[in-house]
């Protein structure tokens, strides 16, 4: 088989692909980017690239039959879910035994279907969890190059007060602050300029429109139009879409040569490469980055490969759950799809818990206050390749601590409200706590453990892993920020000192 030679390869178009794609062509760096799902520019029959949550086709999911939507009910009725025609739809759900990830699919990953939230950890937690990594560089260079370069807005306080499509989140407020419970607006890569536009009839709808999860259609700052964008810009840049890479190997001159399966939108493999590059990163995201690694550990390609590989992971403690709220304390029949609010009990040393305030548009009052909680779960997992598949060691006991402090923290608050869970809202009968799906999938190939301080993998010289891999399990807050800042800071070191002639 023919090998195709590139100087840089990088796998994976998410928030760690997109950065290093961009500082590597900046650099003058020919690169390849390698990703499985597609590119999300063209539009369907309907005028539309993207489907809505609320009526979701074949675009919505990555070859399903059925929608896996994360809500799998409402008053215990499945009415959530639709059939569907296997297709490289945006958003995949990778089932483990306890766990289910899930992420996105196509150019720009995770930001074609996340919630846009764009938080900053507290710095004390970030150092607790980086000890190695310098603090004051990270705060004072690396985030706020992040959160430019992924436009990074903020929603206009007077207008949260007065709009009806913010009352879910005015009236989880009210609950919280009924708690003693210090509230936090959250920025976003959602325009909100352009939502103002939605909300005043003028342009199409996207987050007034019920669009998330299975990708907007407007309004939103995804990576296609922030880092890849200014990526291709470059002219330094090639893009593959639906070709797999299924596995990484080293050539005796000391190259990297990746296998790929490029793939049809039945997901039938057409065919079959190998191409060659000096220097790989790895941006496949936590289970796409690890799997390749510990794959590549264990068939014996990569043997040097640190035994730390694959462990380290952990859901950022997600935990979802709602709460029904009295018949006067309305959520509105209108609600925008992008979360501006949490409430932040980080700081509480007996129950860390920072929760969002997350939207549930039915189009009908429902009064129903859902939460995304992120937990100071300190259990972790492995990732291993064993029998031909991915398994995660993840178990329903590990889950159980998330579930222990998000309780704590919403049991006070229905105490001081006078208010109950939800039991309708996740399929089996009376679920109040849904913990066995995550959206914030972290570790497997942790900074300063698998692999140096910078993400240079232990074992092997020009191999890079800039995703949330590095991230060990749990960051407080959703993570695509921390990701992006710590792949901006990797690309800075490496280009200085690894690719010097
Ligand atoms: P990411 O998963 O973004 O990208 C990896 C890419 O590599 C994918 O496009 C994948 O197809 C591709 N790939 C993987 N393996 C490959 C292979 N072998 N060959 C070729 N390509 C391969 N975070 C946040 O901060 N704020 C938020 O509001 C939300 N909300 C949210 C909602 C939902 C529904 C989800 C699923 C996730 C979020 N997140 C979030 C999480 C956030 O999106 C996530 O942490 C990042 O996308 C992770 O970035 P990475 O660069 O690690 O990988």
């Amino acid at each position: 088989e023919p090998v195709d030679n590139s100087p840089a390869i990088v796998v994976g178009s998410g928030y760690g692909g997109a950065v290093a794609a961009l500082r590597l062509a900046q650099a003058g760096i020919r690169t390849l980017v390698l990703e499985m799902g597609r590119a999300w520019n063209t539009a369907g029959p309907d005028g539309k690239v993207f489907c809505t949550t609320a009526s979701p086709d074949k675009r919505s999911m990555w070859f399903r039959a059925r929608t896996e939507a994360p809500l799998a009910s409402f008053l215990w009725l499945d009415v959530v879910n639709r059939d569907i025609t296997p297709y490289p739809g945006v958003l995949d759900r990778v089932r483990f035994a306890n766990m289910s990830v899930y992420v996105g699919r196509g150019v720009g990953g995770g930001s074609l279907v996340n919630g846009s939230m764009a938080v900053t950890p507290l710095r004390s937690y970030f150092a607790e969890q980086f000890p190695t990594v310098d603090a004051t560089e990270m705060y004072g260079t690396y985030f706020p190059r992040a959160r430019a370069m992924l436009g990074v807005n903020s929603i206009d306080p007077a207008w949260f007060e007065s709009t009806d499509w913010y009352r879910f989140t005015r009236t989880a407020r009210k609950a919280a602050q009924r708690t003693g419970l210090r509230t936090t607006f959250v920025p976003s890569v959602y325009d909100f300029a352009y939502m103002r536009k939605e909300a005043a009839g003028t342009v199409p709808r996207s987050a007034l429109g019920q669009e998330v999860i299975y990708g907007n259609n407007h309004g939103k700052r995804s990576l296609d139009k922030t880092y890849l964008a200014a990526a291709l810009g470059t002219g330094n840049v090639t893009l593959h879409t639906m070709e797999k890479v299924t596995a990484i190997s080293r050539a005796s001159d000391g190259s990297w040569v990746l296998e790929t399966g490029r793939l049809d939108d039945t997901g039938t493999v057409v065919e079959t490469k190998q191409y060659g590059c000096a220097y790989l990163f790895l941006g496949g995201g936590s289970l796409g980055t690890t799997e390749l690694l510990v794959r590549a550990r264990q068939s014996g390609t990569l043997p040097a490969l640190d035994a730390s590989v694959g462990a380290g992971w952990g859901p950022n403690g997600n935990v979802m759950l709602g709460r029904a709220n009295h018949l006067w304390d309305t959520t509105g029949a209108d609600q925008s799809t992008m979360p501006v609010m949490g409430i932040d009990d980080w700081a509480n040393p007996d129950n860390p818990v920072f929760a969002e305030m997350a939207p549930l548009p039915t189009g009908l009052e429902n009064w129903v206050s859902l939460y995304l909680a992120i937990t100071k779960n300190p259990e972790r997992a492995t990732l291993s390749y064993d029998n031909g598949s991915l398994s995660l060691s993840w178990s329903a006991a590990q889950s159980a601590v998330s579930v222990a402090m998000a309780k704590k923290l919403f049991d006070r608050i229905n105490a001081a409200n006078s208010t109950i869970y939800r039991y309708d809202l996740f399929g089996t009968p009376s679920k109040v706590f849904a913990d066995d799906f995550c959206y914030h999938p972290l570790g497997g190939c942790v900074l300063g453990k698998a692999t140096d301080d910078y993400g240079r993998v232990k074992g092997y010289s020009r191999l890079y892993v800039t995703d949330s891999s590095l991230v060990p399990g749990n960051i407080g807050v959703n993570p695509f920020v921390t990701i992006t800042a710590l792949a901006e800071r990797t690309m800075a070191r490496v280009l200085v000192e690894d690719t010097a002639p």
